[in-house]
């Protein structure tokens, strides 16, 4: 527990408000650019108990959906943004897109030891996780439109409408991120440490490489309507694959078969200062205006502030000698 609540302060007090307040009114101003690098962390699960958020299955589990869901969809990633790559023409975007690809190769791997540890205790998300990978592998990846007299365009068209996919999930991955580091009611409750910085790291690094997904969907199109109908379709398919991972948890709980209940979500915010129901349910609105851009919201003073601090992250720092 040594220093997981400093950062978290550290960021918010140098917002000059409370840390809910930096993250998302989007009133932060984030005057340095950030060379976006990888962290190579590693985590221990050997004492992580089932419920890792004590007494709260249900908090636990919602949190837990992330490693199940998170993983296949970063590898997407950065298999889409490799096949960019080669199109774009501007040598700052090149460089925060090596760095994405550099944090979310990490982030993907990062969640195989929680998956690893769910199993050996009794808990296998293969049967979930399977689903995901369908969806990202096969549904979603990528296609050589093979006989078709336009697939060159195609191809070219494939990719857009994917980046627009991936800048919208992005909306979402900054927002629990910022989400994530201001909920000091977590630390209170007594939450595993190290769990709560495997999430703030990943949501820190989230935070930081916000903008780039949004920015390279502008560069390579931009289209107002396309970014629209994109978020349209990535905000109630999110929604739905988070309520079906959080159901599949509760019911193979090796501990005991359990449901959602509305009362357990509407804790959420007043126990634990995350969002509530009806902030994570409009989260997606702030996308649709047309002149929304990821900076808006979130601090990366923040998210630097607390990587400095993280024990992971500084640990891995130590280790490759930065
Ligand atoms: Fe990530
Ligand atoms: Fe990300």
């Amino acid at each position: 527990m040594t220093d997981m609540r400093e950062p978290m302060q550290a960021g918010s007090t140098g917002a000059g408000s409370t840390g809910a307040e930096a993250g998302s009114t989007g009133a932060v101003a984030d005057p340095d650019r950030v060379a976006l690098r990888p962290r190579d962390v590693r985590f221990d699960w050997t004492g992580l108990p089932m419920h890792w958020v004590p007494g709260d299955p249900f908090t636990t589990h919602l949190l837990n959906v992330l490693h199940l869901l998170l993983p296949e969809g970063e590898r997407w990633f950065v298999e889409v943004f490799t096949e960019a790559l080669p199109m774009v023409r501007d040598d700052r975007l090149v460089e925060d897109i090596r760095g994405f690809i550099g944090q979310e190769a990490v982030h993907a791997e990062s969640h195989q030891g929680v998956l690893d540890h769910l199993t050996g205790h009794g808990l296998d998300p293969e049967p979930y996780v399977g689903q995901v990978r369908w969806l990202f592998r096969r549904a979603l990846g990528e296609r050589d439109f093979v006989g078709h007299h336009d697939a060159q365009r195609r191809r070219a068209e494939w990719l857009v409408e994917r980046v627009a996919g991936v800048a919208a999930i992005e909306h979402f991955t900054a927002f629990l991120g910022d989400a994530i580091l201001n909920s000091s009611g977590l630390d209170r409750s007594g939450a595993d440490p190290t769990m709560l910085d495997m999430l703030r790291w990943h949501g820190a690094e989230e935070v930081e490489h916000r903008a780039v997904a949004f920015d390279l969907y502008q560069h390579l199109d931009g289209r107002y309507l396309r970014r629209v109908r994109q978020m349209l379709v990535v905000a109630p398919a999110m929604g739905a694959l988070w309520v079906q991972g959080l159901r599949f948890l509760m019911a193979n709980d090796p501990t005991g078969r359990r449901r959602p209940r509305l009362r357990d979500a509407l804790r959420l915010h007043r126990v634990y200062g995350l969002p509530s129901l009806w902030q994570l349910c409009w989260s997606f609105a702030p996308y649709l205006r047309p002149g929304y851009h990821p900076e808006q919201h979130g601090s990366t003073s923040q998210a630097v502030t607390y990587l400095a601090t993280s024990a992971a992250a500084r640990e891995a720092d130590e280790r490759t000698g930065r």
